[in-house]
């Protein structure tokens, strides 16, 4: 595994879009070089950022990289892939009650639902309404269909999810990622639970790119969304 910066940010929010030249805002770049770097001899064209846990930063990491793609020209997607708790879109202040569940269940083409945000370069897939079946619909042959589509539109295309220890879907979204990052948050969560979401993602085969040490304080009473122990 690449060794990959530790990440700041302040208010985590998206300080890529509203402080590009700070600090924090450097430390996504160097996440994004480090991708880069990770892969000589192919390129990392899908990427999504795993946790144990969580509130470890996930959203807010793959958001700010998403946004530092779009800086540097790329045409990049960010595709709300957690279907449980889907938060990217309050991110990026785009509506949600058509997404991602929406063109799954055949409601709706792709292209009524993709949201431009105040990112030139940068379109947004929110997850659309919960659906019963958030595993069955990541895993189907339509979202890999759909995938593959929108792989010819945009040169990157990142995916946020929910946590590893808490459902599959992350272990199913990491088998269609060029690359995964594993984001640990700073002193909060046991190294045995990093350890077991890592093996996890080894199991079924995901290329582990690097971890990236997040410097989130994680809230004394987090609400469980999904069950287990996330
Ligand atoms: N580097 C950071 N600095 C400050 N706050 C952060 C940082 N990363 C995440 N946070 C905050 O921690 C909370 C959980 O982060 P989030 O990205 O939503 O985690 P996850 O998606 O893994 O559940 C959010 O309130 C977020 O704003
Ligand atoms: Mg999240």
């Amino acid at each position: 595994m690449a060794s990959m910066p530790r990440l700041t940010n302040e208010k985590g929010t998206l300080v890529t879009m509203a402080n590009p030249k700070s600090t924090s805002s450097e430390s996504y770049r160097k996440l994004r070089t480090n991708i880069q770097f990770s892969s000589i001899d192919s390129q990392i064209q899908t990427i999504m950022i795993a946790s144990a846990l969580s509130g470890e930063g996930k959203t807010t990491t793959i958001g700010n990289l998403a946004v530092t793609y779009a800086q540097e020209g790329k045409k990049v997607l960010l595709m709300d892939t957690d279907l449980r708790k889907p938060t990217v879109h309050r991110m990026f202040n785009v509506p949600n009650h058509v997404g991602l569940t929406s063109v799954l269940s055949s409601q709706y083409k792709v292209t009524e639902v993709l949201r431009e945000t105040g990112v030139e370069g940068l379109h947004v897939l929110s997850s659309g309404p919960i659906p019963p079946n958030p595993s069955e619909m990541i895993g189907s042959r339509k979202m890999t269909a759909l995938l593959q589509d929108l792989k010819e539109e945009y040169d990157v295309i990142l995916f946020d999810t929910p946590p590893v220890l808490a459902v599959t879907d992350a272990l199913i979204i990491s088998s269609l990622c060029d690359g995964v990052i594993l984001v640990v948050s700073a002193g909060k969560v046991k190294k045995d639970l990093v350890k077991k979401a890592k093996a996890h993602l080894e199991h079924v085969n995901a290329r582990i790119l690097g971890a990236v040490l997040n410097n989130v304080q994680l809230p004394k009473s987090r609400s469980s969304y999904y069950g287990g122990n996330a």
